[in-house]
Parts: C-alpha cells; sequence; structure tokens
C-alpha cells in the first residue's frame, strides 16, 4: 500500500437532513442535525486510508473548538496531520448543508475565513517517503508553484490534482499532474453536457490520464493516448447522502491506479465505491462493506476459442495468478494454484492440458483436473480441486469478481 499525502482543507460540516428543499424567504424543520468533518482532500483520505493506505494530510487548522471534531475524526482514520499549519485565530472553514431526504441530494452554503495552506508550508514538508501527492485545486497560484517545485524536486512522484469548481486561471495548473479528476460540475460551467465531448476537446498534456464523474451517467476517463473509456453507474436501491460522493470517486481512482489496474477497472471500482457512499451516511466503514473487488481480464476476441489464457492481476491481497479456461464455448476461471504444492500448474504460457486435451494437467507432478470443474482425478491431490473465481460478462468483456476477503 502507498504513502499518500493530500494538500486541501478540513471543514466543519453542519448537515440538517430535511424533507425537501424549503422555498426561499420559508421555514422548514431538519428532522435530523449531524456536525461533523468534511473538505474534499481530507474526505478523500478517510476513503483511502480504509482502502489500506498510509495517509497524511497538509491544511490550515485553527485553535478552536471545532479542530477536535476534526481532529478527532482524522485520528480515528489514522491520518497524520503533522504537516499541517496551525493558527492562532480564525474559524474553520463551515460548510452548512440541505440534505434532501428526497433525492439524497444536497446544498451547500459555505463559510471561509481562512487562509489556504500555502507553497511556503509546502515547501517544508520531507516527501521522501511518499508514494502519491493529491492536491484539491484550491488556490491556484499558490498550488502551480507547489507542482512546479514537486516537479522539480521530485520528477518522479506521481500526483494527482482535483478540479471540482471553476476558478480564476485554474486551467494553469493542467500542464503538471499525472492524473486530473474532474467534476460534472467544472465541466457544466464550461458548457458542455456531457463528459465525452468535454473530455475528448480537453487540452491536455499526452502524458496526462483525465477523469470525469458525470453522477448517474457513470464516470469516463481519457488515457495517455487520448482513448476514452466509459464506466456505467452502479444502480441504486436508494439515496442516503451524496455528500462527499465526487471525494469518494476520486479516492477509488487514485487507489485503483495505484494497484495499476486498467483505467476501465478502475472506473469501476471507484463508481462502485461512489454508489456505496450515496447509500448510507458519512463515511465510516465504506471500505469494509464492500464484498468485491473487479478485475477488467480481457475482451473476448482476446481469449482463444478451445485452449487457456492466463493472467496476473494486482488484488487487495497482492499478486493472483489465473487461468481462463475456454472449452466448448464455457468460459471458467481458476486460480493458477496446484493444490499438490500450491504451485502454478504450467511451465510454459497458457498451456495447461494433458496430453489427449480431454483435462488440465500440472506440469510438475502430473495431476489431471477436470476442464469443467478443476476436480482433481489423479496424482498427488486427488480429489482437491483448483480453486474456481467468479466471472461476468459485461457485453463482449470479461471481469473477475473477487471476494475482498479472498486469500491468496
Ligand atoms: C463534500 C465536501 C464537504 C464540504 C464541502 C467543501 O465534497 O468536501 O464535506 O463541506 O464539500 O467544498
Amino acid at each position: 500500500m502507498a504513502n499518500i499525502l493530500a494538500v486541501g482543507i478540513a471543514t466543519i460540516d453542519i448537515i440538517n437532513t430535511v424533507v425537501d428543499y424549503p422555498d426561499e424567504d420559508s421555514e422548514i424543520r431538519a428532522s435530523v442535525q449531524h456536525r461533523r468533518r468534511g473538505g474534499n482532500a481530507t474526505n478523500s483520505l478517510v476513503v483511502l486510508s480504509q482502502l489500506g493506505h498510509q495517509c497524511r494530510w497538509a491544511g490550515v487548522l485553527v485553535n478552536e473548538a471545532d479542530t477536535d471534531i476534526i481532529l478527532t475524526d482524522l485520528n480515528k482514520h489514522h491520518i497524520d496531520t503533522h504537516d499541517c499549519t496551525y493558527l492562532n485565530q480564525g474559524k474553520m472553514p463551515t460548510s452548512y448543508i440541505s440534505l434532501s431526504a428526497k433525492t439524497g441530494s444536497r446544498s451547500i452554503v459555505h463559510y471561509r475565513d481562512l487562509p489556504e495552506f500555502s507553497f511556503d508550508d509546502f515547501k517544508q514538508i520531507d516527501l521522501s517517503n511518499i508514494d502519491w501527492v493529491h492536491f484539491e485545486g484550491r488556490n491556484v497560484d499558490d498550488t502551480l508553484k507547489m507542482l512546479q517545485w514537486l516537479k522539480q524536486q521530485h520528477p518522479h512522484l506521481p500526483c494527482s490534482l482535483e478540479i471540482e469548481k471553476p476558478r480564476d486561471n485554474i486551467e494553469k495548473l493542467f500542464d503538471l499532474p499525472n492524473l486530473i479528476l474532474f467534476s460534472k460540475h467544472y465541466a457544466s460551467h464550461l458548457g458542455y453536457n456531457n463528459a465525452t465531448n468535454f473530455l475528448t476537446e480537453l487540452k491536455l498534456p499526452s502524458a496526462t490520464v483525465a477523469a470525469c464523474a458525470w453522477a448517474e451517467a457513470g464516470a469516463w476517463a481519457r488515457d495517455k493516448q487520448g482513448t476514452l473509456l466509459h464506466s456505467e453507474a452502479e444502480k441504486l436501491n436508494s439515496v442516503q447522502d451524496t455528500l462527499g460522493a465526487g471525494d469518494t470517486f476520486n479516492a477509488g481512482f487514485i487507489h485503483a491506479i495505484l494497484q495499476h489496474q486498467p483505467l476501465e477497472s478502475a472506473l469501476h471500482s471507484a463508481n462502485q465505491l461512489a454508489a456505496k457512499k450515496c447509500s448510507q451516511v458519512g463515511f465510516d466503514n465504506l471500505v469494509n462493506n464492500t464484498t468485491e473487488q473487479a478485475h477488467f481480464l480481457c475482451l473476448k476476441a482476446d481469449l482463444p476459442e478451445q485452449g487457456f489464457r492466463e493472467f496476473k492481476i494486482q488484488t487487495e491481497q497482492g499478486e493472483l495468478a489465473l487461468f481462463i479456461s475456454c472449452q466448448d464455448g464455457e468460459t471458467t476461471a481458476y486460480q493458477n494454484k496446484c493444490p499438490h504444492l500450491g504451485i502454478p500448474l504450467n511451465w510454459e504460457t497458457d498451456k495447461f492440458y494433458s496430453m489427449e486435451k480431454t483435462h488440465i494437467q500440472c506440469s510438475t507432478h502430473g495431476a489431471l483436473f477436470t476442464l469443467d470443474k478443476g476436480h482433481c482425478i489423479a496424482g498427488p491431490c486427488v480429489d482437491q480441486s483448483l480453486m474456481t473465481l467468479d466471472l461476468e460478462w459485461r457485453e463482449d468483456r470479461l471481469w473477475l469478481s473477487l471476494p475482498l476477503n479472498f486469500s491468496l
């Protein structure tokens, strides 16, 4: 897992759940009120921390009562705050949020009275064991200096930038990050009504990956070759709380990139996590309750008509070696691990057949397994079975779905 530093804000969110949004110049009672820590960068860190990363936050804190709520929550999620700047006076950024019980959507009134984390503060941070830096694109001038400095001092340290809101000259920041996470809000403000046109027309250096989540329409990414990829949004039975869904998507996407997942799979897992966020209140236990991790394997056209194809994928638990068996139109996935000694079955790439092509055979001690069930019928592990893995076809694309608690 990675060491991640995020630069941005923490807020106090005062969230009133209302049956419906109030009309102007009217009164309404909140059915419930929550007061909790928020802010894009820290929201994303809380999710990244649940995904197993070591997280550090660089932002501004004030010596006042609300800071305790923020620090208690960040401590609970093991987020290191030693890089923060402390001020003696001021008020932590506060967001007054109306959350509609009818739709789960939110409207926010922000109160901001605090200087942003500055370039001078950033320069003091020891980045030597950091694997990824994430910036919440806020104060454009200082963020630009931070990005330039980062690229000069640590040219191989990857970084991401969130572009949530239109801000003066924010486009100046687009040349440096490895990954830019755009919001629907930003693209809409530029006049786009879909992510495809926005990402196609976006001017970015060729090495930059861009992603844009578009609520129920799903999420899109543009790879280094300029190719667009899309993943459908998850269908939700009930929307509880959309506050921070974008921050959760960003965290899920960064996590997937750190795991070297293909972009399509990264979009899918980020969507799943964002959907999970929308279906619950707050961020706690967001990850633990997710039961599956999905990994894109290949296109239908990339599989043999009859025979095998091997894969090695990065999972939460480490590298998983597997192979797909294609027999008479049926596809089955097996972990590439003989139950006898726990070693790979094959010596040569994609070669798993017995001599007569009637079974799967382990090259080391000759154990024979049935093609359809992976059941051992001869050899040192007779009556044991290869571990089968769940496959899912999404149109012509093959995905592997693994339980989160899967062990290698
Ligand atoms: C959600 C959020 C809230 C915060 C506001 C800041 O994305 O980070 O937690 O109040 O946005 O803009």
